[in-house]
């Protein structure tokens, strides 16, 4: 695996890493308060980003374009933003990372759905 596929799914695994550590604290603290931002790195800087990775790795003609590029890039940076940004709106510091980073991830699905459509066989 290389070049897309391998960025998806390397980025991935370094999220859930971070996501299992947070786990791990969060059940030897005994505070799980920030559950539901764990659960998001997890599932969308995890499930999600390692699913787009397996798309791209069946499917190599989407990984050539330019576009797949692009995707990487705003999927990972949603995960990075809205991740901090629901721990901050969790603790009333504010929403606007949690909006930034909630439009970036559904810009992400967006390029992937039309991506999913321009790939079919007719
Ligand atoms: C070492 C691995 C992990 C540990 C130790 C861990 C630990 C935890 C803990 C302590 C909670 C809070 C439970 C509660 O308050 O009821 C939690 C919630 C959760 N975790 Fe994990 N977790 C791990 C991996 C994962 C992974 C890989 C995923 C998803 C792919 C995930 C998804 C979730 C979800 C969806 C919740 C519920 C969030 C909520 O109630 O708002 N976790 N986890």
């Amino acid at each position: 695996m290389r070049g897309v596929p391998f960025m998806f799914v390397a980025t991935s695994v370094l999220f859930v890493t971070v996501g299992m550590i947070w786990g791990i604290v969060m059940s030897a603290s005994g505070d799980h308060t920030l559950a539901p931002a764990h659960a998001h790195l997890n599932l969308l800087g995890w499930v999600t980003m390692a699913l787009f990775g397996i798309y791209y790795h069946l499917v190599p003609v989407a990984a050539g374009r330019m576009l797949a590029k692009i995707h990487y890039a705003v999927a990972t940076l949603g995960v990075i933003i809205i991740v901090p940004g629901i721990v901050m709106a969790m603790q009333q510091n504010g929403e606007a990372l949690a909006k930034a980073g909630s439009l970036l991830t559904v810009a992400s699905m967006l390029i992937f759905l039309f991506t999913v459509i321009r790939d079919r066989k007719p």
